[in-house]
């Protein structure tokens, strides 16, 4: 997949979510993760972090928003159920950019708002339990920019011969490479 994400959240109480949380974006392919004032023993972490994340992504413990800083070109994109969100599966994500989520009770802070490029939402009735937003998100980052085939119109999955063309992501790239 071109580019790259990371994904972060501010304020998160409960270590377990925030394990859950890291553990998705460590299988989703983050580049690093962090948390905005918020601040867990990584042993309570750990129960819901099998995979260890932080041993594998760079993962960064800002300690308010006003410290925070992101990558020169990063756009901050929220995941926020406001009035004014964008509905995620219509949402074009930026190749290089960083999610960022709420509290478990309340929501994104004004000030992480206020730094935010973009706000999205998934269509749900109500909030969603914060690591399950997390994967949505990166989820629908996943389809929608990793290069996949169109869904054929009948159940089921695309007739093979029709996509034999297709490459995973980064093929061509590779292919290129190798030529020169
Ligand atoms: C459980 S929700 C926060 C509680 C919620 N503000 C409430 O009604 O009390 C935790 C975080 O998950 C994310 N979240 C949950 N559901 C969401 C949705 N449908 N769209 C976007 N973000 C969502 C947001 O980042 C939110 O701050």
């Amino acid at each position: 997949m071109r580019g790259y994400f990371g994904i972060g959240v501010e304020g998160i109480s409960k270590a377990h979510n925030l394990g859950a949380v890291l553990r998705t974006a460590h299988a989703f392919g983050a580049s690093f993760a962090y948390t905005i004032d918020a601040f867990h023993k990584a042993a309570d972490v750990g129960r819901t972090d099998t995979s260890r994340s932080a041993s594998h992504l760079p993962f960064y413990e800002w300690e308010s928003v006003d410290d925070f800083i992101l990558p020169k070109g990063c756009t901050l994109v929220g995941v926020e159920l406001t009035d004014d969100s964008i509905d995620l599966p219509s949402f074009r994500h930026p190749l290089n950019c960083a999610y960022v989520l709420g509290p478990e009770q309340g929501s994104l802070s004004e000030g992480v708002q206020a730094r935010c490029q973009h706000i999205v939402k998934i269509p749900t009735k109500f909030c969603i339990n914060v690591s399950l937003a997390a994967a949505l998100t990166l989820y629908d980052r996943t389809i929608s920019l990793g290069g996949y085939p169109d869904r054929p119109v009948r159940p089921g999955g695309p007739d093979l011969g029709a996509v034999s063309n297709w490459q995973p992501p980064g093929y061509r790239r590779q292919a290129r490479k190798s030529k020169s």
